[in-house]
């Protein structure tokens, strides 16, 4: 049999802008733009996707595509002894992801907690087992997808749940600028204070945010890449990249007016979606729905997410070990669940942590923070320097003074960009 392949281009688009489009857009984005100088964390933000972001989601594509593979298989044929780091991306990936689902399954329990009418306090939904119980049934719903394949699992549900999403978002949108709240939300959303800019934190923070945002670095881009036959690969990226950006801001213009609105803190992380926000669904008028559209909206957007990550080990393991698609997709959900079990524990009446530290939080920073700029250092390293030049330049249209350009980015500036936001990333935790 024949490798698996998307249906169109446009299902590749869709498929990779479910990828893209997750937790990270809807309740990370916003907070992160809000606590860092607002409006003028944009223009960080626009640097790293479109310098940085970009060209790597491009350089895994045109791996992906040029050697018809996934991860693993593919390193190994650039050099042979390759495979470990290929490797080493697929455990990255697969780590993020058994935590990945820990919080997408609080969204799955939130959105039917809305949709019944009951939302359940978050203190009081972590004390009970509930959380094990939606961690087991969003689980379910990604092997599901991932057991179906690429075409009529991964790709289907993106072309039915990424328009869904864009419309919900879009209502959700209208609503909350005609709420009271609106022009104090947006004020603390995007009033830029362009000082921030000095602060390197601000710039590391958005580097972090665009290669998490973009789903790049990680395997993912390069395995969706292996089942694209044709295309430019330059135009897919830049609308995956667009789209991914556009949704992203438009979080920020229905969560900010809402906190406002119910006259509550915009908190960061957890607390933003699973405090702040149930309970201003439990204030304003339309609440209920709103608060179900919400979660419904936030649940396909992490659902698509999910997806790609489960699908970067299953392929790894059908290519790799030759396992049929149904067998590797069991063998893999099997290890993501035990291997997020800890984290899935740590927010129940279990507690359970290690130094202190939520599993889950500890997972977030040495997964999710470095584990995910060192599997993009493999990346562009492997790609852009090991990769033969002719081959590369073969995928992306050409080898004129544009892919030169491309190349030095691709060889020097992501790479170099990467190990600051590295440094980065432990100078936050030192301080
Ligand atoms: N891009 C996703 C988000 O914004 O939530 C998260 C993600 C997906 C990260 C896939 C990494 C990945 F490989």
């Amino acid at each position: 049999m024949g490798r698996e392949k998307w249906s169109s281009t446009t299902g590749f688009i869709l498929a990779s802008i479910g990828s893209a489009v997750g937790i990270g857009n809807i309740w990370r984005f916003p907070y992160i733009v809000g606590s860092n100088g607002g409006g003028a964390f944009l223009i960080p933000y626009l640097i790293s996707v479109f310098l940085f972001g970009l060209p790597l989601m491009v350089l895994e594509f045109a791996i992906g595509r040029r050697t018809g593979t996934s991860v693993v298989a593919a390193f190994q044929s650039i050099r042979k002894r390759f495979s470990v780091a290929g490797f080493a991306v697929v455990a990255i990936v697969s780590l993020i992801l058994s935590y990945y689902l820990v919080i997408t399954s609080w969204v799955l329990a939130y959105a039917c907690f809305f949709t019944f009418g009951r939302p359940m306090e978050f203190g009081a939904f972590t004390d009970s087992y509930l959380p094990l119980a939606f961690f087991l049934l969003s689980g379910l719903a990604v092997f599901a997808t991932v057991r179906s394949g690429v075409r009529e699992g991964i790709e289907k549900v993106a072309r039915y749940l990424i328009p869904i999403l864009v419309v919900i978002l879009l209502v959700l949108v209208a609503f909350s600028l005609t709420e009271p709240g609106a022009p104090d939300g947006i004020r603390f959303y995007l009033s830029p204070d362009y000082s921030t800019l000095a602060d390197p934190a601000v710039w590391t923070a958005a580097f972090g945010q665009a290669f998490f945002s973009l789903s790049v670095g990680m395997g993912v881009m390069l395995t969706y890449g292996s089942y694209l036959e044709k295309g430019n690969l330059f135009r897919s990226a830049s609308v995956i990249a667009v789209a991914d950006m556009l949704i992203a801001i438009l979080a920020g213009f229905m969560i900010f007016p809402l906190v406002f609105t119910a006259g509550l803190d915009p908190a960061a992380g957890v607390n933003l979606a699973f405090v702040t926000l149930p309970s201003v669904f439990t204030e304003i008028r339309f609440g209920m729905v709103l608060g179900a559209l919400f979660f419904a909206m936030l649940f396909a957007a992490a659902l698509t997410s999910a997806v790609s990550m489960l699908e970067v080990p299953v392929a790894t393991v059908m290519d790799s070990y030759g396992y049929p698609r149904r067998r590797a997709t069991l063998l893999v959900f099997a290890v993501i669940m035990l291997l997020g079990l800890p984290s899935a524990l740590s927010y129940t009446a279990l507690e359970l942590d290690l130094f202190g530290i939520p599993f889950l939080d500890l997972s977030d920073y040495v997964f999710g923070t470095v584990g995910l700029i060192v599997a993009g250092l493999i990346m562009s390293i492997v790609g852009g320097w090991f990769m033969d030049r002719a081959r590369i330049c073969g995928e992306i249209g050409g080898c004129g003074w544009q892919q030169r350009v491309y190349m030095v980015l691709i060889r020097y500036c992501v790479p170099a960009v990467l190990l600051i936001t590295l440094v980065g990333s432990f100078l936050r935790v030192a301080g």
